[in-house]
């Protein structure tokens, strides 16, 4: 749909984050597919201050994480763990076809594994 093809021709929040507080990866089995998420995090109020993502795959893989990163912007760990999954992610984007589902999962994967990271960081 359009939605999808504008965050796939248009990208927002693609690269890296110099000094991040808290980096993703993780890759797609069943395709090959490599997803990293980086974030930087306020540690006062735990909220996303910014978020960028590199994305080494498909068309709808680029689109969901660019979308998930414009997402997760300003809303804290604690509401992304209990509040976000992939579907929000396929809902903003207007919808996926049924094949292109895992795309969202993975952006989702991402973010989790972000998190978790940072969770790793800040109990040391
Ligand atoms: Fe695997 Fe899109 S085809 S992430």
């Amino acid at each position: 749909n359009d939605t999808v093809m504008d965050h796939f021709m248009n990208p927002r929040n693609m690269g890296d984050l110099k000094d991040a507080d808290a980096i993703g990866e993780v890759g797609a089995a069943a395709c090959g597919d490599i997803m990293k998420i980086s974030l930087k995090i306020d540690e006062k109020t735990n909220t996303i201050t910014d978020a960028r993502f590199k994305t080494f795959g498909c068309g709808s893989a680029i689109a969901a994480s660019s979308m998930a990163t414009e997402l997760i912007k300003g809303r804290t760990i604690e509401d992304l763990e209990k509040n976000f999954d992939n579907d929000q992610i396929v809902d903003a984007l207007g919808g996926l076809p049924p094949v292109k589902i895992h795309c969202s999962v993975l952006a989702s994967e991402a973010l989790n594994a972000a998190l978790e990271d940072y969770k790793k960081k800040t109990n040391e």
